[in-house]
């Protein structure tokens, strides 16, 4: 059985990994199971792509779909366009995509319009914020999957809301969790630990990229503004997405305790936020990452996609008005934080869970 993996950008390849390995393998086992690696090419950049690869030791991809950037639809269309083509010349059996970019919708639908089975891997998860592209991405996709691997019981009740058939759906945990934990002694201390003297818990790690939260500069000055002011003498880590580093370059704002780096390896931002004392973010995996690792994590977005970082672990729904930062600061900074616990099946081993499946089926 041949089964197109699909990733394109830069939250899926920590995601794809060990299920690539653990085909890899059963295959050394004996195991009929075959894929391909395909990357849609959405995420391009050296810093952004490439180093992925080679840290996780995921091989390179059998097919680059060379999509790039563009608008939503470009993308989309592009990238539909591509992938259609490879299947018409070579099908598979199963296409499987992970979490909730661009590549994810428009490879499942490229696949179910030629009636191969789709099978998403973090299906289920809902903000119920239709502002952002990603919703619309997992709405879309989980409207034409067949196979359903979940990484929580809220997933669960979104998609029998949505009338999915239970027997569809396999509670299997997270595959983003499999790679933190099969990595974490192998995290690298990064350059900028030394330049600036960094000490454990004596620092936050910040990461903006939301188009909501960092295309308009007066909002991304506002929520720096805010942190600066109330973070007393930590430092400020910032490896900045190539989005929010255009914003950057137009504002122009400076401050000795805050520092900008390039995107930085999985190994080295992993290292970071394990000795940080918190994290802001708008992602939604670094909160997963977090809770796994006991930091505190303040999320600037009104909504969450994965409400059990919150409920169980370390997250904290601090919203998009910036006046909303000085309090959940203060409280960081008095040591008056939640400590979590790890979600169910948060194990590190999704992945052979995912494959048991995928060899049944
Ligand atoms: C995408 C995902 C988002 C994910 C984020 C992580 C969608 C809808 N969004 O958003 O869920 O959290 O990745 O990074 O799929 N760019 C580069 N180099 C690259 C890639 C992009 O410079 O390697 C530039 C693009 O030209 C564009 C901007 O970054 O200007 C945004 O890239 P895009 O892929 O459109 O979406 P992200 O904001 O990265």
């Amino acid at each position: 059985m041949l089964i197109d993996i699909i990733a394109g950008a830069r939250p899926n390849f920590m995601k794809v990994a060990p299920i690539i390995h653990e085909i890899k393998k059963r295959q050394s086992l004996g195991s009929s199971i075959e894929f391909r690696l395909v990357h849609t090419g959405q995420h391009y950049d050296k810093k952004m792509s490439d180093d992925f690869f080679d840290q996780l030791n995921i091989p390179h991809p059998d097919v680059n779909l060379e999509s790039g950037s563009g608008t939503q639809a470009e993308q989309t269309a592009k990238i539909m366009v591509r992938y259609e083509q490879l299947l018409m010349e070579k099908p598979c059996e199963i296409t499987l995509v992970v979490g909730d970019v661009t590549s994810t919708m428009a490879c499942s639908i490229a696949a179910k319009k030629l009636n191969i089975r789709v099978a998403h891997v973090e299906a289920g998860i809902r903000s119920f914020d239709l502002s952002m592209p990603e919703e619309i991405n997992r709405m879309v996709t989980d409207s034409i999957t067949d196979y359903f691997f979940i990484t929580s019981e809220t997933a669960r009740e979104n998609l029998l809301k949505a009338g999915v058939d239970s027997g569809k759906i396999y509670f299997v945990g997270n595959t983003m969790i499999d790679t933190l934990l099969k990595n974490r002694s192998r995290f690298q201390q990064p350059e900028v630990w030394n330049e600036l003297n960094l000490s454990p818990k004596g620092y936050l790690v910040m990461t903006m990229h939301r188009p909501a939260n960092v295309d308009a500069e007066h909002k991304l000055k506002e929520f720096m503004f805010k942190i600066l002011d109330h973070s007393g003498d930590l430092s400020i880590i910032f490896p900045i997405h190539p989005r929010t580093a255009k914003v950057f370059d137009r504002i122009g704002l400076f401050h000795d305790r805050l520092h900008l780096t390039e995107p930085m390896s999985y190994l080295e931002f992993n290292y970071l936020v394990e000795n940080a004392m918190a994290v802001i973010t708008d992602s939604g995996g670094i909160t997963e990452e977090t809770t796994v690792m006991g930091i505190p994590c303040l999320t600037l977005r009104d909504n969450t996609e994965r409400p059990e970082t919150c409920e169980i672990g370390t997250n904290e729904l601090i919203g998009t008005d910036p006046l909303n930062i000085p309090p959940a600061l203060e409280r960081l900074l008095s040591g008056n934080w939640r400590k979590g616990e790890i979600p169910a099946l948060w194990d590190g081993k999704t992945s052979p869970r995912i494959v048991d499946v995928l060899e049944q089926i």
